[in-house]
């Protein structure tokens, strides 16, 4: 298929993307069906976090750091690729009716170095961030490095088989775009898109592994029925995964 200019100039950086997402993106989350399973079995993954310090790295908008906080985190950091959302985020926590949370926000990369001590966290989540970063090694060694050996790791997506089929479906018609992707509408009325990419339940397992990291529960959340009769566009996948939920624990170092 031949390169076409107008559909690579839909493409955005996820740091360009999620700074023009940032402000609508609680309101576009609100009611995902997806995500309401994904948080049902993130939070039942978590460890007790009282008095634990913990991570939320690619916290976006703080949907997830805001809660370890109010679930007893002695310290919580926000950490995120993109100022706008950290924005969003930091607004949120300064208006919380819970009185003043512990809670700090920092810039910080995945895919570089994470603004954080090695050994430093309890606990870390790490919420539908997978699938916008192009490989795994160096993240989930980067985490590692910040988790203490012992520490929980909760690791969240859309799950891959919705990435894939995105991806063989736009393949199938011939399409060169970059699919799976996240997509919506700038500002400006243009269509704007941020590739993802669908890495695989063992992909993670890999990396992890890799990284030091122990798989010790896993979670696909599948939309049913009961699910389908409230949200229609489930309809046609009743028993299909809409959420991937795998969490770690960083190996002890050998004594
Ligand atoms: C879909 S949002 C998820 C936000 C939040 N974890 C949640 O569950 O609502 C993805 C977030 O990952 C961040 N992100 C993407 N790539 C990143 C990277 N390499 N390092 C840190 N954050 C990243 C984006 O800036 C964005 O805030």
């Amino acid at each position: 298929v031949p390169p076409d200019p107008d559909l690579d100039a839909l493409y955005r950086t996820p740091a360009d993307g999620f700074a023009e997402l940032a402000d609508t993106y609680d309101a576009r989350l609100a009611g995902n069906p997806a995500l309401l399973l994904e948080s049902a079995a993130v939070l039942a993954s978590l460890p007790d976090l009282s008095g634990a310090r913990v991570a939320d790295l690619g916290c976006g908008t703080g949907r997830y750091a805001l809660q370890l906080a109010r679930f007893g985190a002695r310290e919580v950091a926000g950490i995120d690729l993109s100022p706008e959302m950290l924005r969003v985020a930091r607004r949120k926590s300064e208006r919380s009716e819970d009185g003043p949370l512990p809670v700090t926000w920092r810039e910080g990369d995945l895919c570089g170095c994470l603004p954080a001590e090695d050994n430093t966290f309890d606990a870390a989540v790490c919420a539908l961030v997978v699938s916008f970063l192009p490989e795994l090694a160096e993240p989930f060694h980067e985490i590692a490095r910040v988790l203490r050996p012992g520490g929980t790791l909760v690791v969240s997506d859309l799950h891959p088989h919705g990435l894939c089929a995105a991806r063989a479906a736009s393949a199938a018609v011939g399409r060169r775009d970059h699919a799976p992707y996240l997509r919506f509408t700038a500002a400006s009325g243009e269509e704007w898109r941020i590739t993802r990419t669908p890495h695989t339940a063992a992909d993670w397992f890999a990396a992890a592994q890799n990284a030091g990291l122990v798989l010790e529960q896993m979670a696909e959340p599948l939309a049913d029925r009961r699910l389908a009769s409230t949200y229609p566009t489930l309809r046609d996948q009743v028993g299909v995964p809409l959420a991937l939920v795998m969490r770690f624990r960083r190996r002890r170092e050998e004594p």
